[in-house]
């Protein structure tokens, strides 16, 4: 019997409440699909942060690299800057695991409404895949002149040959897989340097790849593309800034954020990858008991797909489909009164093998 080593991070907020139940559909999973799942539950978070002063122990990443891969929830809370909790644990771990891809499927499920009205699940199916390793999310740069009027900041990108590259040839080696067609998201008409280097790269790439059909789109047109025209979307890639902003478009086009699962991927298999929903620690619902934990269940099926345990992933996934399609146990934000806990059961209970 395949055994896997999991590390479940938890969190904050929602994270907290969505992990549980992702985790229950899990273990089910492993009883009807004949493998094991061995938990290591981490409470790194924000209140870890109030307490000692850090997101994760030093040696935090150490402790992470025998897993073969991580369930995180959600880390953010009033009172603790946002920048703290991303980079005191979301991107040291993307970075030192080599996670360069983040891999955001978004489909309209059966049972739910798009806000766009009269776009059909069979119309609405893309996969954003963000650059997660470099890009607009750099350190480089700083405050200068602090306190004079002639203060300013510094915020530089980075884009390397090697990381370009990758994620471009990633995104088409997906598509092959697929629908055929990239999109990628640029703005070299504004960013004069990074994003014309985007380009040049991806019409390379591209070139390599005579049966995918390849179009590259400004990110603000592809914006409002993504509303208007979805269906003519299939993989996007985009650079971490702009992966970022139009996967949570992505998700709100289709079923909402309690819905956008997500991969932070490192596609050679020599480090953990880590899955988590797209959706944050939502503080104005934490507690409650309401979150929507679909978006962590399927986040843990593309876990399980990533393990190579195929069949159990697609079983959740349809487990999910069809408690959605019944609509009898919903949260508030798909319009009914059920909770977290009874969401979480109604689709552990409907997991089948085979
Ligand atoms: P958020 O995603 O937490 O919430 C946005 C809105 O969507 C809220 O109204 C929330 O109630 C709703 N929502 C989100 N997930 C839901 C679910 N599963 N079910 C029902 N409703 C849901 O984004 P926000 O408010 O911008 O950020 C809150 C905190 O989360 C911040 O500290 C932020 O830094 C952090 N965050 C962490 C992320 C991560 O750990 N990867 C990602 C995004 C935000
Ligand atoms: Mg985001």
């Amino acid at each position: 019997m395949n055994t896997y080593e999991i590390a479940a991070i938890p969190g904050d907020g929602i994270g907290v409440d969505v992990t549980v139940e992702a985790r229950k559909v899990l273990d089910r999973a492993a009883e009807l699909f004949d493998f094991r799942l061995q938990w290591t539950e981490f409470d790194w978070s924000c209140e870890r942060y109030t307490q000692t002063g850090r997101m994760m122990p030093e040696d935090g990443i150490d402790q992470l690299a025998r897993f073969d891969g991580i369930l995180l929830g959600a880390v953010g809370f009033p009172g603790v800057p946002d920048h703290v909790s991303l980079w005191g644990l979301l991107i040291p771990v993307r970075r030192a695991f080599a996670q360069y891809v983040n891999l955001r499927p978004v489909r309209l499920l059966p049972g739910t409404t798009s806000v766009l009205s009269g776009r059909g699940a069979d119309e609405l199916e893309m996969v954003i895949v963000r650059e997660n390793s470099e890009g607009e999310y750099s350190a480089i740069g700083g405050r200068h002149n602090t306190g004079q009027p002639s203060e300013f900041v510094l915020q530089e990108s980075v884009f390397t040959r090697v990381g370009v590259e990758r994620i471009i040839r990633y995104a088409f080696e997906l598509a092959r897989t697929r629908g055929g067609r990239v999109c990628s998201a640029t703005k070299s008409n504004g960013l004069i340097h990074s994003m014309p280097y985007w380009d040049e790269i991806f019409a390379e790439v591209a070139a390599e790849y005579p049966e995918v059909h390849s179009e590259q789109c400004h990110v603000d047109a592809l914006a409002a593309r993504m509303v208007q025209h979805p269906d003519r979307l299939d993989v996007v890639v985009a650079s971490n800034l702009f992966g970022d902003i139009l996967s949570d478009l992505a998700a709100a086009v289709t079923g909402g954020l309690g819905m956008a699962p997500s991969g932070n991927i490192n596609p050679p298999g020599e480090h953990p990858s880590m899955f988590e929903a797209v959706h944050g620690s939502a503080p104005d619902i934490a507690g409650k008991g309401i979150a929507n934990p679909v978006a962590q269940v399927l986040a843990a099926a593309m876990m399980l797909e990533h393990l190579g345990e195929t069949v159990a992933a697609q079983a959740v996934n349809a487990a999910v489909e069809k408690v959605l399609a019944e609509g009898a146990v919903a949260t508030p934000d798909l319009g009914g009164t059920s909770t977290t806990e009874e969401l979480g059961s109604a689709i552990t209970e409907a997991l089948r093998a085979g």
